[in-house]
């Protein structure tokens, strides 16, 4: 087991170019594979969840090579080429490999299994096997379905499109749906609560897809092909991003610009929180990658007010709260985040795990049924933290060490693999 160790920074400096982004990754070689002829990806985020993804396209039939390189070649055999897999499917830790892979299987006319790792097994699955079920698909699993490994009898040619009102807003939810209509005949619509990222929507249509779109309901219509794209360029994966701009903001005497990084606005909850608790970041060179909004964005450090984070801004934000309760740990006043239940069934439970952890570092926080309540200080001290087995835990707690006094261990870190390969050398480049 790995073991972080991190000490009182002086600041941070310079310039990082984190990893490419993960949401992005997983489509694009999963797109790439039903697109007709070859597609080369560069960017692709090479930790581990993004790589099962890939390997689970291999196991259907494609070739894709350089997963280990970031620089993919998949020759796509277009929309009805996928091929029955000889054994399961392992999607490791990775939630939106098995949700989005679920959703393209259900389309098939072939039978495939679907697991992962201990962490997976437990995450909830209904949310898209009861609608895949609505569409024609056979799925079975344990308890019913609820979770994997999944048996998927896809539904074939007798797919029937579907108009899902879901309950949560969900990228996976959507996207699984949307990739499972491609495959129906006639037009399949998702609607939401909240707007979800929409890389789903922009990447198809990047793949020359017709992606229809009012307020919070999205469409496709089924039996539509996708164009080869020639090259896909990732950007750096907002998610990723935000270690280092908190990091930058909260130890004293930072100054970082962080390259290449991915703006789309329904992930940049993270940025507009920060700038609402005061934060100095600016975004330069604003530009497009692939249907994508990209930007370098400069971080300086400064002083940090507590808000209330609620609301549309939730699902914008949802896998930067645990490090956005770092930002609100050393923040004036009490921040208060709801609506957040999701965070309970990602990777962990991450109310629960950084409630613990920020309290062994000295921050008074109460656990709501649906977010936190955190009281900000001048500094919290070091402490030996865990992981609780998730990479964004890991993450947090080492940035919150950064700031802190004295020496702060975060156990059991090789799960950060699973999203930010070279993590702590990128971190410790710039950490002074
Ligand atoms: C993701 C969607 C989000 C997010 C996850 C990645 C995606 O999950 O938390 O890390 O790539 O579609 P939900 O769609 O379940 O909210």
């Amino acid at each position: 087991m790995a073991d972080l160790v991190l000490r009182s920074s002086r600041g941070l400096r310079g310039t990082v170019t984190p990893p490419g982004d993960k949401s992005l990754s997983h489509r694009a070689v999963m797109f790439a594979a039903l697109a007709e002829g070859k597609t080369l990806i560069e960017g692709f985020l090479t930790g581990e969840d993004t790589r099962n993804t890939a390997r689970a396209m291999q196991s259907l039939g494609i070739s894709v090579e350089g997963a280990e390189t970031g620089r993919l070649v998949v020759h796509g055999k277009g929309l009805d080429g996928l091929s029955e897999p000889a054994g399961v499917l392992d999607l490791g830790n990775s939630g939106t490999g098995m949700r989005l892979l679920a959703g393209l299987l259900a389309g098939q006319d072939f039978f495939s299994i679907l697991t992962g790792d201990r962490y997976l097994v437990k995450r909830p699955m209904a949310r898209v096997v009861d609608p895949l079920r609505q569409m024609g698909a056979v799925i079975d699993g344990r308890s019913g379905g609820k979770y994997a490994p999944l048996a998927i009898r896809g539904g074939g040619g007798n797919l029937r499109p579907l108009e899902y009102a879901s309950p949560v807003a969900s990228a996976q939810v959507k996207s699984a749906l949307l990739l499972c209509g491609l495959y129906a005949d006639g037009a399949t619509s998702v609607t939401e609560p909240h707007k979800s990222r929409d890389h789903t929507e922009r990447m198809l249509r990047f793949f020359g897809v017709d992606i229809q779109e009012k307020g919070l309901r999205v469409s496709v219509q089924g039996r539509q092909k996708l164009r080869a794209a020639g090259t896909l360029q990732v950007p750096s994966d907002i998610s990723s991003a935000a270690f280092f701009m908190v990091a930058a903001v909260i130890v004293p005497g930072s100054d970082i610009l962080i390259k290449n990084v991915g703006v789309n606005p329904t992930r940049t909850g993270v940025i507009d929180i920060l700038k609402q608790m005061g934060a100095n970041i600016t975004l330069d060179d604003p530009r497009e990658q692939a249907g994508e909004p990209v930007a370098d964005i400069r971080v300086r450090s400064g002083a940090l007010r507590a808000v209330r984070i609620e609301g549309e801004v939730i699902p914008r934000a949802i896998d930067e709260i645990p490090i956005l309760s770092v930002a609100a740990a050393y923040a004036a006043g009490t921040t208060v985040i709801k609506d957040a239940a999701e965070l309970r069934v990602k990777e962990s439970d991450r109310i629960a795990a950084m409630a613990t952890e920020l309290r062994k570092m000295g921050a008074p926080v109460k656990e709501l049924p649906d977010g936190m309540e955190i009281t900000g200080a001048e500094s919290l001290a070091g402490a030996v933290c865990e992981s609780h087995g998730d990479h964004r835990i890991a993450m947090s707690l080492a940035v919150a060490g950064l700031a802190a006094r004295g020496e702060t261990v975060v156990r059991d870190t090789e799960w950060v693999e699973t999203s930010f390969p070279g993590f702590e050398r990128m971190l410790k480049q710039v950490a002074y």
